[in-house]
């Protein structure tokens, strides 16, 4: 019965700068990750990899259900090869939003995600990790940010990275994003209301990770 170990479930929109938070909570806690939106975009890459219809949701499901992903230490695998730089771009990030709209696709993925529910407690980022992966969460955060302030932040890290970026193209790759992501039926991205807004447009990460951590201790003592 997994249900008694903790988790902090992390929902927020496109480039929020939750994944880094998570992860460093994560960190802090000793308590493992899952970054939910990699495995989306792991989906996406293998679709385009095979060459698969796109606007098919029955064989994109079924390439869900195969992935074969293998995540240690900070790198992804996917099928033994390391693609953990490749799952970031743009073009992967808009047709992991396309596929994470049908809902055989997010059937195919909730019970890995689950399994990532492991002792001591997990830190895990999404869009739906607190309404539907982990609806007992002991803690649900909606981090976000301004459009424009994520669209920067993620420019900086596609620089970092050595990718080219635009950060007009990024602001409007990132509204459309919300827009898909916010819109769809299933599993829309919204702030539950049972989730601590945490709006982190003027915070910076080790703030944002602070007034995670201080609500997690805060639960702790009233429990
Ligand atoms: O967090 P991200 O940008 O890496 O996620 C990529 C896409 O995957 C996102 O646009 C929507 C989808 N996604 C989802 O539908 N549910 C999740 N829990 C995580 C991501």
């Amino acid at each position: 019965n997994t249900n008694k170990i903790p988790v902090i479930a992390i929902d927020g929109p496109s480039a929020s700068g939750k994944g880094t938070v998570a992860q460093l909570v994560a960190r802090k806690l000793g308590f493992h990750y899952l970054d939910s939106g990699a495995l989306y975009r792991l989906v996406a890459l293998k679709t385009m990899q095979l060459n698969t219809d796109t606007q098919n949701p029955i064989a994109v499901a079924e390439i869900a259900i195969h992935l074969n992903v293998f995540f240690k230490d900070e790198h992804i695998y996917l099928d033994d090869t390391i693609v953990t730089n490749a799952i970031r771009t743009e073009q992967c990030g808009i047709v992991a939003s396309q596929l994470a709209a049908y809902p055989q696709v997010r059937a195919a993925l909730t019970e890995r995600q689950r399994a990532f529910r492991q002792l001591p407690g997990l830190v895990t980022d999404g869009r739906d990790m607190g309404s539907v992966i982990f609806p007992d969460a002991v803690l649900k955060i909606y981090l976000t940010a301004s459009a424009e302030v994520r669209a920067q932040r993620r420019y900086k890290q596609l620089i970092e990275k050595g990718m080219n970026a635009n950060i007009a193209d990024l602001l409007q790759d990132i509204q459309k994003r919300d827009e898909r992501d916010s819109s769809r039926s299933i599993a829309p991205l919204q702030q539950g209301v049972d989730a601590k807004l945490l709006d982190t447009t003027s915070l910076t990460i080790s703030q944002a990770q602070d007034a995670v951590l201080s609500w997690y201790n805060d639960m702790l003592a009233r429990t």
